[in-house]
């Protein structure tokens, strides 16, 4: 197949939700569909990221919550599908926020009786920023839940996007029956399906059949036939371009516990998602069809041998073909380096590839070249633009514990921050270093990871701050002036950006007030520099 063949068939895409929505039930049924799992039950026992497969640290198997973003991939009707994980815990929301600017669309799921939750909304923000397609499954159908009209409107209200259901459901709670298809004006009924997939139990295109009745019920029939006719006339009809901007979210009622609702969400989702397009770096527009490769690398998986300190680099192919073996250049570095065992992973197995396509997400061996953010190509300098960081809640000082391993504290503490785990700022006099995060697991997870891997030992002091603005100005005068004047609140990340910590919105406002002339900003960029 020619390399536009092997763009077309790609859908590379997270599924993405509040915890407990049932994210990992959703995954795991996917995963059945395409043949790539046999039983349910094994995976979703373990939970699939609580599984050794994705649970490279130690320190995640103790704690039982996946710290890790894996990928899992498989063909399904001639598509090959690659679905990112990412981390439930919102403690790691960094990582899945980061996972997205590697995808080309998400499904979100909702909980019909939990409604949008505060991470629907976080998750939902970053897919606006970055323009991504959204679909959306409302599960869990088979509880008694809000009405599907009022989940409808709180998803256009709570996450600004206008919905257009394409499934609609058939009864709700002990009542669900499975789900009228809007758009094939067609209705397919199956067995409940926990560990297995689901058997087809009756199928028809003509809502007046006697035998659907049979199956549903009356009172199901009438209120179904009743909403059908409401649903087209209060909502957005469907328009490609506008789901393809990210306007227009298709939403599908379901309950992946039971598989209702999923074949017609995934034969959708393989029929109007998009393929991998067209990226930017900060130089130009990279096609996904130039013969030459590019790809970067947006999450580094570290510690699979705590004895060689070895990581996993994932790369996202962006265009081009990535071979074995053969000699890639790394922007930031200015080196060429070669990879000669890029892996690929399913569930528990990983393997070694030959070559990938646009779309794929590969697992590249580093000894610690390789950061977040880095572009790799032929030999064109590019650097892809657009993989965030976001303003830290948490900020702690670190404090030495054992000064005869300070050199080891200080590797420690910048390998760790360059995988992505936590950002790193260094305030000046004395070079104090403080580390800002999204939750407090992070400082659990850094403390042990430096004692096991650097044999640092810390303590973190707690700092009054609650968030860290980039600063930047076009008069690097006024900029200066701003970080001397303000020098207990200004730290420097690692590519010397200056940043204010603020010890309260009410702070932030008035330096913001105070110096109208510098820009204060919530994220930055972890493009390579
Ligand atoms: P997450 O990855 O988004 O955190 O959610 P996960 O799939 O782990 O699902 C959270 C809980 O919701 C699980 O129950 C799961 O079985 C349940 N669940 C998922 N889909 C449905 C559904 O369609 N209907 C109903 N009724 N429940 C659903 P648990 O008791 O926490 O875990 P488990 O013991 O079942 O694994």
């Amino acid at each position: 197949m020619d390399l536009k063949g092997e763009i077309n068939r790609r859908r590379t895409f997270a599924i993405i939700s509040h915890p407990d929505a049932g994210k990992t039930t959703l995954t795991e049924k996917l995963l059945l569909l395409g043949g790539a799992i046999q039983i349910a039950g094994s995976v979703k026992k373990n939970k699939i990221r609580k599984t050794a497969t994705s649970d490279f640290l130690e320190i995640e198997k103790q704690r039982g919550i996946s710290v890790a973003t894996s990928v899992m991939s498989f063909d399904y009707k001639d598509n090959k599908i690659n679905i990112l994980d990412t981390p439930g815990h919102k403690d790691f929301a960094e990582d899945t926020f980061r996972t997205l600017t590697a995808v080309d669309s998400v499904i979100l799921v909702v909980d019909s009786v939990k409604g949008v939750e505060e991470q629907t909304r976080k998750l939902m923000e970053v897919c606006r920023m970055r323009a991504t397609p959204v679909m959306i499954f409302i599960n869990k159908m088979d509880r008694e839940g809000k009405n599907p009209f009022e989940l409808l409107e709180e998803l256009e209200k709570e996450l600004k996007i206008a919905a257009c259901p394409f499934t609609w459901p058939i009864g709700n709670g002990s009542r669900f029956k499975g789900v009228y298809n809007l758009l094939t004006e067609s209705i397919q009924l199956f067995s409940s399906g926990k560990t297995s997939l689901s058997e087809m139990l009756f199928e028809t295109h003509d809502i007046s059949d006697p035998m659907l009745k049979e199956h549903v019920g009356e009172e199901n029939l009438r209120k179904l036939k009743e909403e059908i006719e409401l649903v087209t006339d209060l909502f957005e009809s469907y328009h490609n371009s506008l789901y393809r901007e990210g306007y227009l979210a298709p939403v599908f009622f379901g309950s992946a516990l039971n598989n209702f609702g999923i074949p017609e969400l995934f034969e959708t989702f393989i029929t109007i998602a998009p393929h991998p397009s067209a990226l930017k770096t900060v130089e130009r527009v990279v096609l996904p069809d130039e013969s030459q490769f590019t790809g970067f690398i947006f999450k580094i998986h570290a510690n699979l041998d705590p004895n060689h300190r070895n990581r996993i680099a994932f790369l996202r192919i962006c265009s081009g073909k990535l071979e074995r073996n053969k000699m890639y250049f790394h922007t930031r570095l200015n080196k060429k380096m070669r990879f000669s065992a890029p892996a690929s992973f399913l569930a528990n197995e990983k393997s070694t590839i030959e070559e990938a396509f646009p779309g794929d997400v590969v697992g590249l061996y580093d000894t610690g070249n390789l950061k977040i953010g880095d572009t790799l190509t032929e030999g064109e300098n590019l650097h892809f633009s657009g993989i965030p960081s976001f303003s830290p809640e948490i900020l702690k000082e670190v404090i030495n514990r054992d000064p005869l391993k300070t050199k080891q504290l200080e590797k420690g503490v910048i390998q760790l921050t360059d995988e992505g785990l936590a950002q790193l700022f260094t305030q000046q006099p004395g070079n104090i270093k403080i580390i800002g995060t999204v939750g407090d697991l992070q400082f659990d997870v850094i403390k042990f990871r430096l004692e096991h891997e650097y044999g640092a030992k810390c303590d973190f002091r707690p700092l009054p701050f609650i968030k860290a603005c980039w600063l930047t100005s076009a008069n690097k005068l006024k900029l200066n002036e701003i970080v001397n004047r303000l020098s207990n609140t200004i730290a420097f990340d690692k590519s010397n950006t200056p940043v204010f910590l603020a010890e309260s919105e009410w702070m932030l406002k008035m330096a913001k007030e105070a110096h109208p002339e510098v820009q204060f900003h919530n994220s930055s960029e972890f493009t390579a520099k």
